[in-house]
């Protein structure tokens, strides 16, 4: 463990608590550019820098799976010029960024329905999967065009195919099979899920997953939020006790 940029005493941090999947709703954009008279496509800027740092720190500490709540399939309800500076952004981010990412052993994966985008953003998703899918480090998860509702319907629809043409026995459908076939099928579920900004809500992310997630929110805007906040964030989870409905031994 080397996080030596910032000004964080990682002495402190327990190692064997260490948590493998951390999960980040990244709000309050918009907030954090109005505070500033700044169009809210510039807190989405600022966010996505403040996503840099936090990806570099996660690699430090070694924790093994970062998911970032990007666009939500409900997202599309806001104005067109935002949905589409957005998309542009993240179109800049995948073409400028990935090959850093590669270099520091990042494999980035993408969940949702990302293959509707426009063409030139899934051409380019697709390359920065294939680059780094071989790399051992940090598994940077992507929530795009991600709604949790939407995945489980999806996982129910394609469990009763399998049901209707007899591949698999109504008997056999348990909460593994589920997991399955939900997009975070490759790694494991979150043990912590981080909201900044103030919200204390889900917003469709991850429902099945966060079973026994730790949750933590801050009024922190995510453009605000700093390695420093993350490891607050963890000091935080490392004292929880987590039961998983059993009993303390
Ligand atoms: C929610 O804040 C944020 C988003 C909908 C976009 C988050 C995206 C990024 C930070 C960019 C990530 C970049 C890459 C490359 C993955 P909000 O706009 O809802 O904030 P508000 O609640 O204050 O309005």
């Amino acid at each position: 463990m080397q996080a030596k940029k910032y000004s964080i005493d990682k002495t402190i941090l327990k190692r064997d608590k260490i948590p493998n999947h951390i999960a980040i709703i990244m709000d309050g954009n918009g907030r954090w550019a109005k505070t500033r008279g700044l169009p809210r496509i510039a807190g989405h800027w600022a966010g996505a820098e403040t996503l840099r740092e936090i990806i570099e720190f996660c690699s430090d500490i070694d924790i093994k799976v970062l998911s970032v709540f990007a666009f939500s399939t409900e997202n599309w309800k806001r104005p067109y010029e935002e949905v589409s500076s957005l998309l542009n952004m993240l179109l800049y981010y995948f073409k400028k960024e990935v090959a850093k990412l590669d270099k520091n052993n990042v494999k980035i994966i993408v969940s949702g329905d990302w293959r509707v985008l426009p063409e030139k953003i899934v051409k380019e998703i697709d390359k920065s999967i294939k680059l780094t899918e071989q790399n051992s480090g940090l598994i940077l998860n992507i929530l795009l065009n991600y709604g949790s509702r939407q995945e489980i319907v999806t996982a129910c629809k394609k469990i009763c195919e399998d049901v209707s043409q007899g591949k698999i026995r109504m008997e056999d459908i348990n909460e593994d099979l589920i997991a399955a076939h939900l997009f975070s099928c490759q790694i494991p579920d979150p043990d912590l899920l981080i909201r900044p900004s103030g919200e204390i809500r889900i917003s469709n992310c991850f429902l099945w997953q966060i079973a026994y997630a730790e949750l933590y929110f801050t009024e922190t805007h995510w453009p605000d939020f700093k390695p420093e906040d993350l490891y607050k964030a963890i000091l935080d989870y490392q004292n929880r006790d987590r039961r998983f409905g059993g009993i303390k031994k």
